[in-house]
């Protein structure tokens, strides 16, 4: 397996090595292979391809192109093309605001979701909200897991539609939520949204054995390239449950300007406002290709086995007093977990390092890590042990022109306001987890100098 991978690398991502990166943040965005650049940008020099709302020659090879790419999703993912839609939009946010916007939200309709939960979904909420629907969270409990998530699969009006989200994986903690609580929920009267941005990456997702109503993704997460090109895969009887409250060019099927009528398309081309990103979506396809020849379940073998290592590694490092400089967020373990790690460091006292100062040590040794609160904010409210009261208290006091990190740490006390997160992908190797390791073990020791303190300055948290 290490031959693989280590031949991968120096194949495929030798520009790590060339340039002196250590990269870990694949839960941001995953890396693209040399070649699959290089085969998109062969492809593109010998192809002439147009729009492909028109009919002629040129616009009918980008049309074919589309559809291949459809094809092959569905195929990726083993989802039943009589079951299944392909909508392709900007990236995961784009294909949860599609269900945001068109969910027949009204007063009795339920949206349950996990506190743990990427800002893209939580924001599902203010479109439930202003339509009189009710938004309810699922709280997190030992490892960031939920404990007992029929109990709140409760509806108010149960012939109403409800709906229910949450990740296949954290991008938070790494923790991977059970599938099956797409049956359960389904059983109780709910459709579900999986969100698989920070799944698909590592993990097979195998449509044909779960079938969740809505799943959002974006494929630069899975293999680096193209940006800006992302899919809602939605199930057909469900989506014509849905209500789009506009139409665009490529929606529809013939409108009316002298009257107020227009015929939306009633495939998933009725969800693609606009001109396609036909070149980026070709070399999604390309993407697939390249990961689905390397094999899902091998990236996942090797990812893992890495995930292991730096856990240890993690749990390992000590003070000379023999605490614990790592405090890790979620799973201290491998079970159902991927490979997205969070912690903070503790100095010799057990006192929290401010994160961004770990940050600015690894940005020096050119690691690429992740810091605050990943857009997962239900994840890290749950992670710093926040009480609700206290924290709006201290988020009630500003506005988003006054909010400053350093005013809600000072209002926050002793509580952690942001932390780090490692993620490792394909090109990662134990040369990646050895360099961040003794970047780490540099806060060995530590004395209150590298603690929170009311000096430094960041205007966001995220
Ligand atoms: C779990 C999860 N969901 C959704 C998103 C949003 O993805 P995008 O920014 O590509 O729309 C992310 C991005 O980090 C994510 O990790």
């Amino acid at each position: 397996m290490g031959d693989f991978f280590d031949e991968l690398r120096r194949r495929d991502f030798s520009r790590l090595d060339d340039l002196g990166h250590v990269y870990l943040d694949y839960t941001g965005a995953g890396l693209y292979a040399e070649s699959q650049v290089r085969a998109h940008s062969d492809y593109l020099c010998h192809t002439v391809l147009g729009n492909p709302h028109s009919r002629n020659p040129t616009s009918q090879a980008a049309t074919l192109k589309v559809e291949e790419a459809r094809e092959k999703v569905l195929a990726f993912f083993n989802a039943d093309p009589e079951a299944y839609e392909v909508v392709f939009t900007l990236n995961a946010s784009g294909a949860l605001k599609l269900v945001a916007e068109a969910y027949p939200w009204e007063p009795g309709v339920q949206f349950l979701l996990t506190a743990d939960n990427h800002n893209s979904v939580n924001g599902i909420r203010e479109y439930a909200a202003a339509r009189g629907a009710e938004v309810r969270y699922v709280p997190m409990g030992r490892e960031l897991r939920v404990a007992d998530l029929e109990a709140h699969l409760t509806c108010q009006d149960c012939n109403k539609p409800n709906l229910f989200a949450f990740p296949a994986q954290s991008n938070f903690s790494g923790v991977k939520h059970p599938l099956e609580w797409i049956e359960t929920a389904r059983a109780h009267g709910y459709h579900t949204l999986l969100d698989a941005a920070a799944f698909v990456p590592t993990n097979r997702l195998d449509l044909g054995r779960c079938t969740p109503d809505f799943v959002c993704l974006s494929f630069y997460k899975m293999f680096g390239f193209p940006t800006g090109v992302g899919a809602l895969l939605a199930r057909r009887n469900v989506l014509g449950e849905l209500n789009r409250p506009w139409f665009s060019g490529g929606t529809v099927r013939f409108v009316s300007a002298q009257n107020p009528v227009f015929l939306p398309h009633i495939t998933g081309r009725g969800y693609e406002d606009g001109t396609p990103n036909y070149l980026g979506i070709a070399a999604a396809a390309a993407g697939l290709d390249y990961i689905g020849e390397i094999g899902v379940e091998r990236i996942n073998a090797h990812v893992m086995a890495l995930t292991a290592v730096l856990l240890e590694r993690l749990r390992a490092l000590a003070h000379t007093n023999g605490a614990p400089v790592v405090r890790i967020y979620g799973p201290e373990g491998m079970e159902r977990r991927g490979g997205t790690i969070a912690f903070n460091l503790l100095d010799a006292e057990g006192e929290l390092v401010d994160f961004r100062i770990v940050e600015q040590r690894a940005n020096e040794a050119s690691i690429s890590i992740r810091t605050g609160f990943f857009c997962n904010p239900g994840a890290a409210e749950f992670a710093f042990d926040y009480h609700d009261e206290e924290a709006f208290r201290c988020i009630s006091t500003m506005t988003a022109e006054s909010f400053t990190l350093q005013q809600f740490s000072d209002c926050m006390g002793d509580h952690a306001v942001g932390a780090v997160r490692a993620s490792l992908g394909i090109a990662s190797n134990e040369a990646d987890i050895a360099r961040l390791c003794e970047a780490l073990a540099t806060f060995r020791d530590a004395d209150a100098s590298v603690r929170l303190t009311p000096v430094a300055e960041l205007a966001t948290i995220d």
